[in-house]
């Protein structure tokens, strides 16, 4: 389903993603774990076309990303839309627009559904989440992780088959956690595929069925979230899990 193949990229002179092959099973997790600064994010924005990269390919849902960013891409990307989502870290959520108005937005300008019916999925879909009181407030009127969980609905509206996820769990209590590793379970269940980059260790190991240590732009270490995080064998990603 997703598959890189020595994938580089740099900026300027900084190797940021040092020939990444990895390959990705359909209806799976992948967690993508390692310090600050190892390329984990920007992995991720190439696998959407957020970001170019130099060389290699990125081969996601039957279609093939080449280097060169959106120029190169054009038509390619206008395929994808939608079909690979995205939640960003810091939610990206339209200021001037209500919950409700965020979720049904790309619903209604890309898929081209009806307002009516856009409503009520996104109204399905703040259930979903534990958000049905909140769909008529704003931004500013919801907490970090009540936009959180409405950036996840956002993201699932466009009904993706690869969610794309950046520290989902970052603004979220503990009890939170668990809704929404139940909620990706589900949706795991019922086809869809996830690439999470998380720092919470414990969040990781409950959803993933492989992760991937990125450090300095290679994956060192790759395997069952048991083996990597519970034995793992490379001394980056122990000094990593602070066990050297
Ligand atoms: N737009 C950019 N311009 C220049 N350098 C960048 C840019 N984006 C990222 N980098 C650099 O690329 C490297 C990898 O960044 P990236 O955001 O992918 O790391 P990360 O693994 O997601 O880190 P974190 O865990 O802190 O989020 C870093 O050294 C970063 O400074
Ligand atoms: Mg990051």
């Amino acid at each position: 389903m997703i598959e890189l193949d020595r994938v580089t990229k740099a900026f300027g002179d900084k190797t940021v993603l040092a020939g990444i092959s990895a390959s990705f099973e359909p209806k799976s997790v992948v967690s993508l774990v390692g310090p600050s600064g190892g390329g984990k994010t920007t992995l991720l924005r190439c696998l959407n076309g957020l970001e170019s990269f130099d060389s290699g390919t990125i081969e996601i849902v039957g279609e093939t990303i080449r280097p060169g960013g959106e120029k190169a891409n054009r038509a390619t990307f206008a395929r994808l839309r939608g079909r690979v989502g995205f939640v960003f870290q810091q939610w990206n959520l339209f200021t001037h627009r209500t919950a409700i108005g965020n979720i049904i937005e790309a619903a209604v300008h890309v898929r081209g559904e009806s307002v009516s019916s856009a409503t009520s999925r996104a109204k399905e879909l703040l259930a979903k989440v534990g958000m049905e009181e909140h769909g008529a407030k704003y931004p500013h009127e919801l907490s970090g992780g009540q936009q959180q969980r409405v950036a996840i609905a956002r993201a699932l509206a466009m009904k993706p088959e690869v969610l794309l996820m950046d520290e989902p769990t970052s603004a979220l209590d503990p009890e939170r956690v668990q809704d929404v590793t139940e909620l990706l379970v589900s949706l795991v269940r019922e086809g869809l595929a996830l690439v999470i980059v998380s720092h919470e260790m414990s969040f990781v190991r409950a959803i993933s069925d492989h992760v991937c240590v990125l450090h300095g732009g290679s994956i060192v270490e790759r395997g069952a979230p048991k083996d990597v995080l519970g034995s793992p064998k490379d001394p980056r990603t122990r000094a990593f899990l602070g066990l050297e």
